[in-house]
């Protein structure tokens, strides 16, 4: 939510903020801004929109030798929280008569008592937002060393912050503080880079120093010092970022999303690499830290996320009571900690993250920790909070995620969770002959998204039809339920058709009421041994005029269904993945035929650091 971007080095920094901030307008994307060093003073722009009218505004306002000038400098791409997207809210934010200017992504909580406490003091505010307190603090606590006031500041505010700050006053100097809200350094030959996001720097170096909370960085060309936040020095490594610049690149695609759906057959291979064993009929997973003995003694999962990481869990909550016999719930992590949650240390809590980001599920895995439960991290993005927070957990190698739509973290959390329940049923009640059978099923994972992925013409063609209906219902039944929600969701996400997710049986309950002639009705309908049951489901659907689109397996007979999706062959668990890559090309489909904005649909962020 929010990326931050901030350049010291030799090289002109306008075009590196600007490319920096389009690699993050992902993540937000309602105004930007930049501020830079030019000689003795700090110049500023911002805009409201995307990052492309900023780069217009630059083109404008400076000559191209002017935008050569300036080496150093700070930026930003805004998903609002405090105030509307307006020039005035947009970051940079300015303290001590423009003499320091500072990006901000997360929240100062108790920015009120702040604000009103600085205004009683003569400050006259000219924004809406909880950062300008934080300017102006910094503002206030300045003496001529800028670490020195940013962490006087710091010890005042509660809440979130990844932070980056500038003074007219110190050339060459970036600070940068982090607490709940990532950054990262990039420490390339004779310059440095802050991101709160790698994908803004790859392009210039794969070496990296990532921030802990409570660091405070001080960033030059050449050089990276880190103290906490009473100012003893700190060592931090610098590694090598795992993923190359190509990986954050359309590649040729119309749209992120169509790449990475595109991706997940060779997502799931890196996901699943040197994860089976056939053999044994079981999973390796040295991530689960746990000796078999513990694992036995797991009497309770709680799987925790949101959006569509909770539509894995949810499906991971019926693979953990199938195959391994152990009670299992997926849970909305935002609810989490404020239902008193039961928890003990016999239960393991997983808890689920495309970016290892998400706030509510930070808060969630902290209030789990204190409960004393063994918690584990299931998360895409390496080095992320919750990952290091967790200290324990498997990884999703799904590669980055960049369109806010989640497709393949989904399919690759779901394998992953099939992994997990794999291993542990084989520890309990699960016969090797059934582990190796599905050992089997999941090593073919590839090849049957890369079967369904062969279909894509005649899905779209399917999206075409009902691309200009408003409203449509996804439904499923057992692990497929979940699958409907994630299909629905999909759907309403990136084409702004609504669309609700239900268990099959349950729209007679209610919802029917809403189907009118014409209205699409997606169920799954896949081999198993419910699927008469979701035919069933589907045939009172169409007894009221709705068109039935079905996602069914290959050479499955589908008299009477309106439209169908077919998927390979597979166990019932399995299916599950094949099926939401169906749903996915559908809602991208869709989408495109309704010419909306894929990649970055209105109002989202693709990481959600805010509760
Ligand atoms: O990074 P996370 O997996 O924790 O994100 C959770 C949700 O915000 C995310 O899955 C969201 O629902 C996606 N936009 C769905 O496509």
């Amino acid at each position: 939510m929010c990326g931050i971007i901030g350049y010291v080095g030799g090289a002109p920094a306008i075009p590196v903020l600007l490319a920096g901030l389009k690699r993050l307008e992902y993540r937000g994307y309602d105004s930007a801004g930049l501020a830079l060093q030019a000689g003795d003073r700090l110049v500023a722009l911002k805009s409201v929109g995307k990052v492309a009218g900023l780069a217009e505004k630059t083109r404008q306002t400076w000559t191209p030798e002017e935008q050569q000038g300036p080496r150093v400098g700070i930026a930003h791409t805004r998903w609002a929280t405090h105030g509307a997207p307006t020039e005035p809210n947009a970051h940079p934010h300015f303290a001590a008569g423009g003499g320091i200017a500072l990006v901000h992504n997360g929240i100062i909580e108790n920015y009120r008592a702040l604000r009103a406490r600085l205004e009683a003091k003569g400050h006259v505010f000219v924004s809406e937002t909880d950062t300008e307190a934080l300017a102006r603090l910094i503002g206030e606590a300045y003496q001529g060393d800028l670490r020195a006031a940013v962490l006087a500041a710091l010890r005042q505010v509660d809440g979130a912050y990844g932070i980056a700050v500038l003074s007219r006053d110190e050339p060459g100097v970036i600070i940068a503080a982090r607490k709940g809200s990532p950054l990262v350094i990039g420490v390339g030959e004779g310059e440095c880079l802050v991101a709160s996001d790698p994908a803004a720097i790859i392009a210039h170096t794969r070496r990296v120093i990532y921030l802990d909370d409570g660091d405070v960085a001080r960033v030059t060309a050449d050089h990276v010092d880190i103290v906490d936040l009473d100012a003893a020095r700190i060592d931090r490594s610098v590694g090598e970022l795992g993923f190359a610049a190509d990986a954050v690149e359309k590649g040729g695609y119309e749209h992120f999303m169509l790449k990475e759906i595109h991706e997940q057959p060779e997502a799931l291979r890196n996901a699943l690499r040197g994860r089976l064993d056939p053999r044994q009929g079981t999973a390796i997973l040295a991530g689960m830290g746990t000796s078999p003995r513990d694992l036995a003694e797991i009497r309770r999962i709680v799987l925790l996320g949101c959006g569509t990481s909770l539509h894995a869990g949810q499906v991971g909550e019926h693979a953990f009571g199938e195959l391994a016999g152990i009670s299992a719930s997926a849970q909305q992590a935002a609810e989490f900690r404020y239902r008193n949650p039961l928890v003990d240390p016999d239960d393991l809590v997983v808890a689920i993250s495309q970016s290892g980001e998400t706030a509510d599920t930070l808060a969630a895995v902290r209030e789990a920790r204190e409960k004393g439960a063994l918690v584990l991290g299931l998360v895409n993005v390496v080095g992320s909070t919750i990952a290091r927070e967790t200290g324990r957990g498997v990884y999703l190698h799904a590669g980055p995620e960049i369109s806010v739509a989640s497709t393949k973290a989904f399919t690759c959390q779901v394998a992953v969770l099939l992994l997990m329940a794999l291993r542990l049923g084989r520890g309990r009640r699960l016969s090797r002959e059934r582990g190796a059978a599905l050992a089997v099923e999941l090593a073919r994972l590839p090849e049957l998204v890369g079967a369904v992925l062969a279909r894509e013409a005649e899905i779209a063609a399917v999206a075409e039809r009902f691309a200009d209906q408003e409203h449509a219902f996804y439904l499923g039944r057992g692990p497929m339920q979940a699958v409907a929600l994630e299909g629905a969701l999909k759907l309403k996400e990136i084409s702004y058709v609504h669309a609700e997710g239900y268990h099959a049986a349950e729209l007679k309950h209610g919802p029917i009421a809403l189907l009118t002639p014409g209205t699409p009705v997606v169920v799954l309908a896949n081999r198993s041994p419910i699927r008469d049951k979701v035919l069933g489901n589907a045939e009172e659907c169409r007894a009221r005029g709705a068109c039935v689109i079905a996602v069914m397996t290959e050479g499955d007979d589908a008299a009477g269904i309106d439209a169908v999706l077919r998927i390979p062959d597979c166990d019932p668990l399995v299916a599950t993945i094949p099926a939401a890559v169906a749903l996915q090309l559908l809602a991208y489909h869709v989408a495109r035929r309704r010419g909306c904005p894929i990649d970055q649909p209105r109002n989202l962020a693709k990481s959600v650091t805010v509760e």
